[in-house]
C-alpha cells in the first residue's frame, strides 16, 4: 500500500481519497451529518448552490425529487457567511441546530473545491478532519487496494499547517494499521504532527487559525480541534445520482 499526502490538491488519485479541510468545511460537513442531515452537496460555486434551493423549490414547497423540505445552503468567503445562504461554515452553529431529514448544500472557499478536485479522479472519496480522524483512517484502510492519498485544502491556494497537521495525525493511525510506503509529503506530515503539539496548539497557531480568532471565531478552531470525536466518514457519490455541479 502507498501512502501520499498532497500539501494542496493538485494531484490525480488512482484509489482512495482523504479530503482534508480541518478549518472549516470538513469539520462542518461531518457536523451537519452528526446533527442529522440527510446528505449534503458540495457545489463548485456558489451559483450553483443558490440555483439548486430556486430551482429545487415548486411554489408549496415541496422539490421535484418529492421531498418536502428545502434544501438549506451552508458557506463562507474569507470566513463569513455568503449572503443569501441559511449558514456559514462554522462547526459551532451547525452543531447548534437539528438538521434531521434536510439537505445541506454546501460551498466554501478551499475544501468543497479540494472534493471537487478529488472526485475527477478519486476511485473512494471521504471527507476526513480531526473529528472523525480514527474513523476515517479505518475507512480508507478497508477501502484501498492500492494507494491512499490525503488531500489537504489549505487556505487561498497556500498550504495550511492545520490540514497539514491532521494529515500527520492521519497517516499515525494509517501506519499503525499496516504496513505502507510513504512519499515526502506524508515524511512531511508526519514532522509537524510530531512537533506543533497538541491539537488545539496546532490549529492554533495555524494562519487560519488565528485569522478565525480575529473573527470571533476561535470557538470553531477548539471545536475543530475535538480529536476522533465522531465515527461518521461522509462518502462523496458522483454522476448520475446527484445534480449537476455537486457532489
Ligand atoms: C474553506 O473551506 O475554505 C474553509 O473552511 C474556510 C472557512 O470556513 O473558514
Amino acid at each position: 500500500m502507498r501512502l501520499r499526502v498532497d500539501l494542496l490538491p493538485h494531484g490525480t488519485y488512482p484509489d482512495v481519497v482523504l479530503v482534508i479541510d480541518v478549518l472549516r468545511a470538513t469539520t462542518t460537513a461531518i457536523t451537519y451529518l452528526e446533527r442529522g442531515a440527510d446528505a449534503l452537496l458540495l457545489t463548485a460555486t456558489p451559483d450553483v448552490a443558490l440555483a439548486l434551493r430556486s430551482e429545487g423549490m415548486r411554489q408549496d414547497g415541496a422539490r421535484p425529487d418529492g421531498e418536502s423540505t428545502p434544501y438549506l445552503l451552508g458557506g463562507e468567503r474569507g470566513g463569513l457567511p455568503i449572503p443569501g445562504f441559511d449558514f456559514g461554515n462554522s462547526p459551532v452553529e451547525a452543531a447548534a441546530q437539528n438538521f434531521t431529514g434536510r439537505t445541506v448544500v454546501m460551498n466554501t472557499t478551499n475544501g468543497t473545491v479540494a472534493a471537487h478536485t478529488a472526485a475527477q479522479s478519486g476511485k473512494h472519496v471521504f471527507l476526513a478532519a480531526l473529528t472523525n480522524a480514527h474513523a476515517a483512517a479505518r475507512r480508507a484502510r478497508a477501502t484501498a487496494t492500492e494507494e491512499i492519498a490525503i488531500v489537504c485544502a489549505g487556505t487561498d491556494e497556500r498550504v495550511g499547517l492545520e490540514d497539514v497537521y491532521a494529515a500527520g495525525v492521519l497517516a499515525e493511525y494509517l501506519l499503525a494499521m499496516g504496513e505502507s510506503s510513504i512519499d515526502d509529503g506524508a515524511r512531511i506530515a508526519l514532522t509537524v504532527r510530531r512537533s506543533s503539539g497538541n491539537p488545539l496548539e496546532a490549529l492554533g497557531s495555524s494562519v487560519h487559525g488565528a485569522r478565525l480568532a480575529s473573527l470571533g471565531l476561535g470557538e470553531d478552531v477548539r471545536y475543530a480541534a475535538g480529536l476522533s470525536t465522531s465515527t461518521l466518514v461522509p462518502t462523496l457519490v458522483t454522476g448520475d445520482d446527484v445534480p449537476p455541479g455537486t457532489l
